[in-house]
């Protein structure tokens, strides 16, 4: 049996190659809806339907155990799905919301006020504000949408001004509602692949005694998702050894995509640095 990894498009790739470091022995699928990404300005029905369609086509290629590496669909769908749609002695599904925002509570030190850059959808449904006033009621959280960054990472923009542009706006936007931020999340599975470019122009905001941000006592953390979310995976399979015992070990990964092959193959061989190769499905 293998572990699903499921995103919109290519974000949930940096989940995917967190947990492959940490837990390498297993076989996964990745299933990638890039002709319909980007989720994140879609509605909470949309959503909805889409990361059901994704969990019902891994499910029916026999995974039993499923990773929503997204934070929209895990905000928009992943509650309803587990609550609703799935028999968790059959399946289970799990998302990337919880796992963060208990290791930011549990981990890192000295934060008070707290950014969150996401997606709209993730903005709008609260869920970061709600899990993290659960654990540690005396946060300061802020939240900022940043609609353009993933249509520019899926179109390939990385390097493009445009992205420079849109970095900008959205931390500087961040930063009017809290000037105090000392830790900042990237609720959005696609932003690793922009980490070092945010890291790079808070850097250059920063006074230039302070603009270490991995430096022990540095003054702002920037955090994203992946290791988080692998060691999460690894704890919950040391408690579910029911499912462990069912996994195969094979070390591999096929690829799953909605859009064209070729296209995600280009693409995700760029961003993990080898080549893969990837099939066209339809999810309906
Ligand atoms: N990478 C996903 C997330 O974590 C979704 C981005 C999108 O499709 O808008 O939110």
């Amino acid at each position: 049996m293998k572990i699903g990894v499921f995103d919109s498009g290519f974000g949930g790739l940096t989940i995917l190659q967190n947990i492959r470091q940490v837990l390498p022995e297993y076989d996964y699928l990745y299933l990638g809806d890039s002709a319909r990404a980007p989720y994140g300005t879609r509605s909470f029905e949309v959503i909805y339907e889409y990361t059901l369609q994704a969990v019902r086509y891994l499910e029916a290629q026999g995974c039993r155990l499923i990773i929503i590496a997204c934070n929209t669909a895990s905000a928009k769908a992943l509650r309803t799905i587990q609550q609703r749609d799935i028999n968790p002695d059959q399946l289970r599904v799990l998302g990337v919301i919880r796992p963060t925002v208990e290791a930011v509570t549990t981990n890192t030190l000295n934060s008070r006020h707290i950014g969150i850059l996401a997606t709209p959808g993730t903005v709008s449904s609260g869920s970061y504000l709600i899990e993290l006033e659960k654990l540690d009621p005396h946060l300061e959280v802020s939240q900022q949408a940043c609609p353009m960054w993933v249509p520019l990472i899926e179109n390939n923009e990385i390097d493009s001004p445009a992205m420079d542009y849109y970095i900008k706006k959205y931390v500087d936007l961040l930063f009017v509602k809290d000037p105090e931020i000392d830790t900042i999340i990237l609720a959005c599975t696609h932003y690793p692949l922009i980490k070092d470019k945010i890291e790079a122009y808070l850097n250059s905001k920063l006074p230039p005694s302070d603009a270490l941000l991995e430096c022990a006592d540095a003054p702002l953390n920037l955090i994203s998702q992946g290791a988080i979310v692998a060691n999460s995976l690894r704890d919950y399979l040391n408690r579910h050894s029911e499912i462990e015992r069912e996994l195969s070990r094979g070390g591999q990964c096929a690829y799953l995509t909605t859009d064209i092959a070729d296209k995600f193959e280009a693409s995700a061989s760029l961003f993990l640095s080898e080549p893969i190769h990837a099939n066209q499905i339809e999810l309906v």
